[in-house]
């Protein structure tokens, strides 16, 4: 049940007694992330005020010239998760491997393991363009009292129990799901309160947006550059509109609300493309399902993958049901 203006806390507090088995840890988890998100926002708000900007100067483990905000964005949600007793580990872009985290009484207690992404799009940062924050949540699957290990962090994307993100746009939200549903939040920065702005996001079925980065056309199969191609074409709703922010947060929102579909193919220069399946894809995923929406690899869902390694790639597709539907007709026809 959701009313309009509601303030996250009453939110999580009202919904919590939806969940079957939670102990308010999530509520504890969502809450967690919702003060790292605040914090980050200050950050990102003012990131062309302070020596923020820029290269730290390091190389990540994806081999991309880790930005400052990439850095600091990492260490606040890392602190804030570690501060709450809920979390037994942590994966990020911006780590190599994953982090264990004890439990206060150092033998292990906590329940969940958290990936994310701490700064999606920061190609953007210095451009003054909106960026985001991505996270998805599991409950672990190895034994309580043990350390975390990989397998609790390489289970399919159909068993998060919670996903979202942040996006510092014009203004900041923090969209996310725990599997009833999508809710978005909009921050009033002067109370810093997050506001429940929009209960119950649904995927249109059908869109007129189209995003991908067509500078890599040429290296695309020849599937995706037949549907590229189908959007283009002067036939029924078409053509249709190109619209491409660089940041994934952002495209996906903005098709989220206004209909559209996502692609970050394979191509002959990556043969996985470019996103990564553990804190972007199957994050994302599990939201656009959860609103109606459809996400794959091109041929499967995104949250039937089962993972093999934290920061794997994976071809990416997602948005508006019909859409989603269509480039995998023109994928299986021509690939
Ligand atoms: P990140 O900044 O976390 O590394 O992610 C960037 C991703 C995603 O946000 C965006 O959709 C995509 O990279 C853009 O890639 P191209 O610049 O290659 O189009
Ligand atoms: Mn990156
Ligand atoms: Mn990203
Ligand atoms: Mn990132």
């Amino acid at each position: 049940m959701t009313k309009k203006n509601q303030t996250l806390g009453e939110f999580i507090i009202e919904n919590q007694k939806a969940f079957p088995y939670s102990t308010g840890e999530l509520s504890k988890l969502i809450n967690a992330i919702r003060l790292a998100a605040k914090v980050v926002n200050y950050e990102v708000n003012k990131a062309g005020l302070v020596d923020i900007l820029g290269s730290s100067g390091d190389i990540n483990a994806q081999g991309e010239d880790q930005q400052k905000l990439d850095v600091l964005a990492n260490e606040k949600f890392i602190q804030s998760l570690t501060n709450r007793e809920i979390v037994c580990g942590i994966a990020s872009e911006e780590e190599d491997d994953f982090v264990v985290i004890n439990s206060k009484d150092n033998n292990h207690q906590n329940k969940y393991v958290v990936l994310f992404d701490p700064l999606d799009g920061s190609s953007n940062i210095d451009v003054n363009v909106s960026v985001g924050t991505i996270f998805s949540v599991y409950r672990r699957i190895t034994p309580i009292g043990t350390p975390v290990s990989i397998e609790d962090f390489l289970q399919p994307g159909r068993q998060q129990v919670a996903a979202g993100y942040v996006v510092y746009g014009t203004s900041t939200m923090l969209v996310y799901t725990t599997g009833f549903g999508v809710n978005g939040f909009t921050l009033n920065p002067a109370i810093g309160t997050f506001y429940l702005s929009h209960p119950n996001m649904q995927y249109p079925k059908d869109g007129r947006i189209y995003s991908v980065n067509e500078g890599n056309y040429v290296h695309f199969p020849v599937g995706v550059k037949k549907y590229i191609k189908y959007c283009q074409e002067e036939e029924e709703d078409r053509p249709y509109t190109s619209r491409y922010i660089g940041s994934l947060v952002s495209d996906f929102h903005r098709n989220m609300i206004k209909g559209g579909i996502f692609i970050y193919p394979k191509s002959s220069l990556s043969n996985n493309g470019k996103l990564r399946l553990l804190y972007e894809c199957n994050p994302m995923a599990f939201i656009a399902e959860q609103a109606g929406g459809r996400a794959s690899d091109g041929y499967k869902p995104i949250l039937d993958v089962v993972p093999t390694e934290l920061h794997q790639r994976i071809p990416f597709f997602c948005g508006s049901e019909n859409m989603v539907a269509k480039a995998e007709e023109f994928i299986a026809k021509y690939n």
